[in-house]
Parts: C-alpha cells; structure tokens; sequence
C-alpha cells in the first residue's frame, strides 16, 4: 500500500483543514477565496485534490486547479490554473507533494483542460519541472516610478535624492510617452455591464492571437466579487461613438499602484489611461504603479515607452499540456493569475 492516497474531493467537507493549511503557509490568502473559487466563474468551480496519511488517513497535503477560457485564433480553448499547493509541515520532503502535481496532470482530459499552467514559487519550482512541466516565459515585474525621491532615496545615486522632486518629475513626465496624449474620455467605471461583453467580443475576434476569453459575468467575478477586494476599472471611451475603446483593472495598496489587466483596441487609448492612472497616483500620494506580466504580452514595449521600468523581481510561467499548442504572442497579466 502506498504511504498516501490521493482523492479528489469537494473542498467543503475539508474547509476548516483548508483554512488552516492557509493560514499556516500561505497567509496572504483572503477569507472567502474557497468560495469565489468555487462560485461564480463562468469557467465552471475549481478542481480540487486532497492527499491522505494511508495509515491515519490525516490530511497530509492540497492542490486545487481552476478553470480558465482562453481564446486562441477566435476559438475558445480551456486551461486550469493550478494553485493552493501545501502539505503538512509533517508530512513534507518526498511525501504526497509530487503525487498531488501528477493526480492534476492525469485528469486534464477528464477535466477537458488543453494545458494547465501555474507560478510555482522557489519551495515548488523543482517539483514542476520532475513533474514534468515545461517554462512557458518569464513574468516581469515593471514599475513606473510616481514619487521618484522616495525611490532615489531607497535605492538609487545620493546626488539625485538632493534634487527637488518637483524637476525629476518634469524629467520624467517629458520622456514619458503618455504625456503626450491628450486624456480623452477616461473615467472610473462603477459596474461591469453588458457594453464590456460587445467591446470584449470585438477585440477577442480580430485581434489578440491569444487572450484570456472576457466578457462582463467574468470580469466581474474575476475582478469585482474577488475576496481579495479592492480593485477599481477605468474605462476609456471613443471621442465620437462613445463605444468603450480599453479598460484596465487596478487596485492601491500601501501608496503602490498595482495594475491587473488592460485590454484594448487600440495603443493610443492605452496612453490616455495610464496618463490618468498616473494623475490618479499623483493625486492619491502613491510612489509608483507597478505591473507584472509576461516578457511575451504586445504590450511591453508600449509599456516600456511610458517609462515603466523592470524590477529585479522576476517568476516563471510553467505549463504543461498533451497537445501542441502554440502560446506565443499571449497578453498575460496579472488577472491571469488564480489569486
Ligand atoms: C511547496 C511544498 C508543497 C513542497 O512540498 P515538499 O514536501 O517539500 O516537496 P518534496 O519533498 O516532494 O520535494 C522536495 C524536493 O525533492 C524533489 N523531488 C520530489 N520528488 C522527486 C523525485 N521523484 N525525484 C527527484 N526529486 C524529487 C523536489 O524537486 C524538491 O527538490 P528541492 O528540495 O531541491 O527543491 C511545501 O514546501 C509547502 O507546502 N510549502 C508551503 C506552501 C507553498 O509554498 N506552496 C507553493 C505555492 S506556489
């Protein structure tokens, strides 16, 4: 008899084991995450597996994979986000944390999932890789600094942090590449509703090779019902029809910025949101705006134009798949994440 035996389960029956493992070694997780997990997502609830001591039948360990559509050449194709990886302090160093990984790979085709993809942290990463996952690219951390003394003061030249913070930000505004948009209609959603679903369909079909698959029952399960709360959406909105042209989704915490997702139909109505993204952190006193997404997302380079710069924080994409499937080209952002 093996030492562990893995099941899937329904997460219920374990909630209270669940939000101890959270507690103890992933405590940045936000009370109701079990049941946004399981509740809303057009995608369908997630998937979760359970690893028992044989002997005890204790919980030993966790994993859980979340169903996410994706829409590649204007056909929708459906991955799982794997996440909530934790085993017993008891129970670890070549207990149930590689049979876990493996119960989530064997059931993709049950599950239905083309690939399943995950963010392993240090602890995890060389368990994705015996289990068989490939990288898939690397997830940049970028930063646009807002309040540049603070950021001189912490890391940067002394001469520098004796300037005036009022010439470096003129600086940095005339080299900045949204600076020289004018706002245009941008202003703070208060809803999600049904014109996201008609601007949603429009881009989805002609011009992302690969996306996440939006419309407003996602984004706003996604973003606006999420435990970890918070997160606020600016719109941007054509001159003359009035149609939405670009949205993006971020949330502030401690003075930063954090950005989630932009989609868009075209650059130019970008600028005109991190320019009034840029307003909004000056006005609120925020440091910087800061974004992770991958080294492969369209729109780095534009990004890169408005001055966002890297950090040295980096991650790996990691994914796993029976098929080949072609991921280049995909506009991953932080809401394509499963936290
Ligand atoms: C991440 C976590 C689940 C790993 O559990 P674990 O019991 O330590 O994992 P394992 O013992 O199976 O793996 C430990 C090592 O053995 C290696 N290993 C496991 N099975 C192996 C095999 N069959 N052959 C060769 N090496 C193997 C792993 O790659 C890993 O190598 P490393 O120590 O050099 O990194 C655990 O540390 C944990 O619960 N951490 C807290 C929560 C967390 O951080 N979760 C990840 C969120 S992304």
């Amino acid at each position: 008899m093996s030492r562990f035996l893995i099941q899937q389960q329904d997460p219920f029956i374990h909630k209270k084991e669940i939000l101890e493992l959270w507690a103890e070694n992933l405590p940045d997780t936000p009370p109701g995450r079990l049941e946004w997990m399981m509740d809303g997502n057009p995608a369908g609830p997630a998937k979760w597996f359970f690893a028992f001591d044989s002997k005890t039948n204790q919980l030993a360990g966790m994993i859980s994979v979340m169903p996410k559509l994706l829409i590649l050449h204007g056909q929708i194709i459906r991955a799982g986000i794997m996440g909530d990886l934790v085993v017993d302090k008891r129970y670890r160093v070549f207990g149930p944390a590689l049979s876990l990984v493996k119960s989530v790979i064997k059931s993709m085709a049950d599950f239905g999932f083309d690939f399943i993809y995950t963010i392993p942290n240090s602890d995890s990463r060389k368990l994705m890789e015996h289990a068989g996952f490939e990288v898939l690219g690397e997830l940049v951390h970028m930063l646009k600094p807002l309040d540049l003394n603070y950021y001189f003061r912490k890391y940067g030249p002394g001469l520098l942090s004796h300037l005036p913070s009022s010439c470096l930000q003129l600086v940095m505004k005339a080299i900045s590449r949204e600076t020289y948009v004018s706002p245009g209609k941008v202003y703070e959603a208060d809803s999600i509703n049904e014109e996201f679903d008609a601007f949603c369909q429009d881009i989805e079909r002609y011009k992302q090779r690969i996306t996440a698959h939006r419309n407003s029952v996602y984004l706003k399960w996604r973003f606006l019902d999420n435990p970890a709360g918070g997160f606020r959406v600016l719109v941007h909105k054509g001159k003359s029809n009035n149609d939405l042209s670009s949205y993006l989704v971020y949330a502030v915490e401690d003075r930063r910025i954090h950005l989630y997702d932009i989609f868009c139909k075209d650059e130019i109505s970008v600028l005109s949101l991190i320019n009034m993204l840029a307003h909004i952190g000056f006005r609120d006193n925020c440091i910087g705006i800061y974004i992770r997404l991958l080294e492969q997302n369209p729109l780095l380079p534009l990004l890169r134009r408005c001055r966002f710069i890297d950090t040295r924080d980096k991650a790996s994409v990691f994914m796993y798949s029976n098929k080949t499937i072609d991921l280049s080209g995909w506009d991953f952002f932080s809401g394509d994440r499963n936290i």
